[in-house]
């Protein structure tokens, strides 16, 4: 399998706790926490493959530590081909059922742009409530939404589940 960096930004620990559980899932993967251990958009060019975790806040935005990285790609445009990306985190779809884990539809489409090869680890949207989110494509979640304030019970599962549909989909 090629080399795995799970990238995390996560202000309360959610979207890190699912991080923790996903490097278990990956063996040799590296966990990078975008407040601690991020220090430029080279670090991304060591993976060939890119586990991409944010929780949502405000209106549908990225996790806070996410915002530098973010306005950074945007700009300088690096080029993401060959890698393959895949993207969870944390939201509350009671109130904020409106935005719930919009984040991650901006991740998706961006790493898209950049050229990375993304489509992996798409999720039902049964079991979840919600009126609205930026991260629904063609009537599933671009990726793994968890809700540790309205359904933790379901978390531990949906990560395991998540992991090995994402190794299945990638051929890893
Ligand atoms: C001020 C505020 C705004 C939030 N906005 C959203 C939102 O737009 N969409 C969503 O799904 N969750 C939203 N949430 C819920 C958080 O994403 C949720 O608490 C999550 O578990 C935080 O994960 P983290 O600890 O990984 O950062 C918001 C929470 C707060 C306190």
């Amino acid at each position: 399998m090629g080399k795995v960096g799970i990238f995390v930004g996560s202000s309360s620990g959610v979207t890190m706790g699912a991080a923790e559980a996903l490097k278990k899932h990956f063996k040799g993967a590296d966990l990078i926490n975008m407040e601690e251990d991020y220090d430029g958009l080279e670090q991304f060019e060591e993976y060939d493959v890119l586990l991409i975790g944010s929780s949502t806040w405000g209106q549908g935005d990225p996790q806070r530590d996410w915002v530098d990285p973010l306005y950074e790609m945007k700009n300088d445009e690096p080029d993401y081909s060959g890698k393959k990306v895949a993207f969870f985190g944390a939201g509350d779809q009671k109130s904020h059922g409106e935005e719930f884990v919009s984040a991650l539809g901006d991740f998706h489409d961006l790493f898209k742009k950049l050229g990375a090869e993304v489509g992996f680890g798409y999720r039902s949207v049964e079991g979840y409530d919600f009126k609205h989110s930026e991260a629904v494509r063609e009537g599933k979640f671009c990726g793994l939404p968890i809700d540790d304030v309205n359904q933790e019970e379901l978390t531990e599962e949906r990560v395991s589940t998540w992991a090995a549909q994402v190794k299945r989909e990638m051929g890893l």
